[in-house]
């Protein structure tokens, strides 16, 4: 199967290797026809809004008549058309040729066409980690009103995470359904499933275990074979969930991303989550998580999206970075699953995993022939009861299931993150750093009869937590350099949460463990963890728009620790830690709304004709000053609360941010401004902020600023970092100032 678009799981090899290379493939078939998204924009506004399907069916015949135009052999598009988006947003999927595709794109109406990329899928101690306390019995109602829409793999609803008890009916603003052969109840009010003849239940795990980081219920006594005892809960435990399951095993495609989002915002979601993404970000609007996210935006719904998990890569990039939409990095919280390995030396070696076997004492160290794991080299029955070492092979960590078909006792092999804790093979498996597994050979090749003893897995504190996880994808934003991605960092690592029974929880298929709730890591586990913080900021208040909520979780996120090097991490974790309490009341709010972030697009010189058709502007172009880049100015003057410039390696720079907040503190209220410049920053780098004293006589009032950053660019690839914050007693309104030098793509 096809995979770019990823579930931000991460597992101990695949992730890594397999599914990188394989990162532009699309859906095909066997005639040299592929699945292209063909994008239309907005929908045509119904002059009778009482009869809504009259519209849907009128659109639908559009895309059928604009179809038949490009078809020439013989066939119809009644056989090639795989769905229609007439709720939220106008376009369709279809099987085309490249030709037929092409045709297509340049013809009047169409903003874009694109091949349907396969993105591949990538307790809850950390609601206490990040001060979130349990939700008062009397504040669920309030929570009750807002509905959370999880485009993932789908959900086992039989988990007690997702019991309806004390639940009232759904909103009666709901337009959702529960497709057949699945049970909804008033805490999973709906569910649909993308791929024909197949229900939302989840049969991967990982819809179940985002779902119930952002709204699962508290349940008592969860544990992963009695690691991670405790409650499990999500951020918003009376909150509704709503299930679209775009993905197909571990694959997700732009089709079925986009009918998600066409049917998530027609139903009347406030909040998406979406932890899916890739390993580099596209074009908007050759990417249905943008396009969907954009319309959803237009709708008031705001989306939270994975920046994706390509860290411990030198090319990969931060993923969905869109502006109307969030994207999470992944950090750590303070609980660490330790493993460790006795050497017959005496020696310890400190590894991570989640290992719940009884200890395995003084048993045979071996390492295979020539250092192949693969089944086929560890035959013979050479390596039955004994601990085999599995270096990495081709670049790919092994995944201990050559050893367990072998019979061995255990396995110890190397991880690309250490600070992962992966549940392995079922088998007493420890993952070390590669010079702790040359530590062990060096003690292997010393001994004639080298011996190890592991034992089950530990839980220890981590006192540097929270730092930004190995994995979690890095800015800069290769799309829009002038917007700082991620966003924020949530946690991200060793995440404890609802698990679906139909699928082993190592991921290998050989594993017969049954899990109701699984230990599991990547940004895919960090996104819900913000977008449940999104849903409680909106309970709070409803009529807030996407980007207020934004800014709200943005602004009073919490520096991270990063001793040694604040400038690099920024592009690594945004403006820092999740911090949900604060974010309910934020003091000042950067608001945008669409026409903003059109005039963004049009000053980074997006089509103004297209952007008028994706907006149902009544003029031709949505542009101010006809969409002429450089009068239009420099895309960072969007609303947006950071501000991030990308300026040329060692040269002078000037750089001017226009920013706006709105009061929604008190009505009247006086801000006083600081300024942190760090310590190695200082002689290259000034800001300034004009007016420095924000005074506010009433709600809602705008006020604006400008803030001006100079001074001399850093080495390639360096990075200043600074930030600037508005504060009086009761707040603190932090944004991030980042400015860095190109890197080479
Ligand atoms: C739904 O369940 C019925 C009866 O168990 C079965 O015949 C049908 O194939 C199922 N449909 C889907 C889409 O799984
Ligand atoms: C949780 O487990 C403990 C010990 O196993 C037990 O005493 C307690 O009653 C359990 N609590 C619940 C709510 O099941
Ligand atoms: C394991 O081996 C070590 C060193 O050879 C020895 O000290 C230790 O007692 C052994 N442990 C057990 C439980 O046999
Ligand atoms: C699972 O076990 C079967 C034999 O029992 C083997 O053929 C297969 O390769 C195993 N799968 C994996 C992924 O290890
Ligand atoms: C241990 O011996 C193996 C060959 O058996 C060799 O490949 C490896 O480099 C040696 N490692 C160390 C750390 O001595
Ligand atoms: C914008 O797109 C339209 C067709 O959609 C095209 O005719 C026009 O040339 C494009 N403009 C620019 C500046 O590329
Ligand atoms: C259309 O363009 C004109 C001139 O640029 C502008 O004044 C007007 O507000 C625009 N109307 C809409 C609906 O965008
Ligand atoms: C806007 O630009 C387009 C081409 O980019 C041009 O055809 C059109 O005449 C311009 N309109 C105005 C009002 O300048
Ligand atoms: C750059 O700025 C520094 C002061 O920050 C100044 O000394 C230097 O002359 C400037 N260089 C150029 C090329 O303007
Ligand atoms: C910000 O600077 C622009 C010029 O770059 C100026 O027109 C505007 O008035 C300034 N805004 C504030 C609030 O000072």
């Amino acid at each position: 199967m096809a995979c770019s678009r990823t579930l931000l799981l991460l597992l101990v090899s695949t992730v890594f290797a397999a599914r990188l290379s394989a990162s532009e493939a699309t859906v095909g078939d066997e005639e040299g026809k592929v699945v292209y998204v063909v994008y239309l924009g907005h929908l045509p506004s119904s002059t009778d809004a009482s009869d809504p399907e009259g519209l849907s069916a009128a659109v639908e015949s559009a895309h059928h008549d604009l179809l038949n135009l490009v078809l020439d052999d013989g066939s119809s598009a009644l056989d090639r058309i795989l769905r229609s988006y007439k709720r939220s947003l106008n376009g369709f999927a279809a099987r085309l040729t490249e030709q037929e595709a092409q045709k297509l794109s340049s013809m009047d109406g169409v903003v874009s066409v694109f091949p349907s990329k396969t993105h591949a899928p990538l307790t809850t101690r950390s609601w206490d980690f990040l001060g979130l306390p349990q939700t008062p019995k009397e504040e669920l109602p309030l929570e009750g009103e807002v509905i959370i829409g999880m485009l993932d793999t789908g959900l086992w609803p039989d988990s007690p995470s997702f019991s309806d008890e004390g639940f009232g009916p759904p909103p009666s603003r709901w337009k959702g359904i529960c497709q057949q052969n699945f049970t909804c109840n008033n805490k999973v009010i709906g569910a649909r499933s993308y791929d024909e003849g197949s229900t939302p239940l989840d049969d991967v795990g990982h819809g179940s275990h985002t779902a119930s980081t952002v709204a699962g219920r508290a349940v008592a006594n969860v544990s992963f074979y009695g690691l991670a005892a405790g409650t499990a809960r999500g951020a918003v435990p009376g909150a509704r969930l709503a299930i679209y399951k775009v993905c197909v095993g571990e694959g997700c495609s732009d089709h079925d991303i986009l009918a998600g989002f066409d049917d998530a915002i027609a139903d009347g979601v406030d909040v998406i989550s979406f932890s899916i993404g890739s390993f580099l970000p596209w074009p908007y609007f050759e990417d249905a998580q943008a396009i969907g996210s954009f319309h959803a935006m237009r709708r008031g719904v705001l989306t939270s999206a994975s920046a994706g998990n390509s860290g411990t890569s030198a090319v990969g990039k931060v993923c969905n970075v869109a502006p109307w939409m969030l994207s999470v990095a992944a950090s750590t919280i303070d609980r660490r699953f330790v493993d460790s390995i006795v050497l017959g030396n005496g020696e310890t070696i400190v590894g991570a995993s989640i290992n719940t076997f009884p200890t395995i004492t003084n048993a045979t160290l071996a390492f295979p022939a020539d250092g192949s794991c693969d089944p086929d080299n560890l035959g013979g029955g050479l390596y039955r009861g004994k601990i085999v070492l599995c270096p990495p092979q081709h670049g790919a960590p092994n995944d201990g299931s050559g050893p367990l078909l072998a019979g061995a006792a255990g396995v110890v092999l190397v991880s690309r993150a250490p600070d992962v804790a992966f549940t392995l093979a079922p088998l007493p498996a420890l993952a070390v750093t590669q010079d702790q597994f040359d530590q062990i050979m060096a003690y292997v090749n010393s001994t004639s009869n080298p011996v190890g003893t592991i034992a089950p897995t530990e839980t220890t504190t981590d006192p540097l937590a929270p730092i930004p996880a190995s994995f979690s994808s890095p800015g800069p934003n290769l799309i829009t350099p002038e917007i700082l991605k991620p966003d924020l960092s949530a946690p991200g690592v060793d995440i404890i949460a609802s698990w679906s029974p139909l699928s082993p929880p190592s991921g290998n298929p050989n594993d017969t463990r049954k899990a109701l709730y699984n230990i599991i890591s990547g940004t895919s586990m960090a996104c819900p963890h913000v977008s449940g913080a999104a849903a409680y900021v909106k309970s709070f208040h409803l009529d807030w728009s996407p980007a207020m909520i934004m800014s709200a979780l943005i602004t009073t996120a919490t520096p991270m620790n990063t001793p040694g090097n604040s400038g690099t991490t920024a592009l690594k974790y945004g403006a820092g830690q999740l911090s949900p309490l604060k974010a309910h009341d934020p003091g000042l709010v950067y608001d945008a709304r669409e026409s903003d972030y059109v005039a963004m697009l049009c000053a980074q010189g997006y089509n103004a004709t297209q952007l008028a058709r994706i907006t149902g502007s009544i003029n031709a172009t949505a542009c101010p000053n006809n969409g002429s880049a450089a009068a239009a100015g420099s895309p960072g003057d969007l609303n947006y609360p950071t501000m991030a410039a990308r300026v040329d390696a060692g040269k002078n720079f000037t750089v001017i941010f226009p920013r706006t907040v709105t009061n929604v503190g008190a009505a009247t209220g006086v801000y006083d401004l600081r300024i942190v410049v760090p310590i190695e920053a200082v002689n290259d780098l000034a800001v300034e902020v004009s007016p420095s004293r924000l005074e506010f006589s009433w709600q809602q009032q705008q006020l604006s600023f400008n803030v001006t950053v100079s001074g001399v660019a850093p080495a390639e690839g360096g990075v200043h970092a600074a930030a600037i914050v508005w504060f009086n007693d009761q707040h603190e309104v932090r944004s991030p100032v980042v400015v860095y030098s190109a890197t080479p793509q």
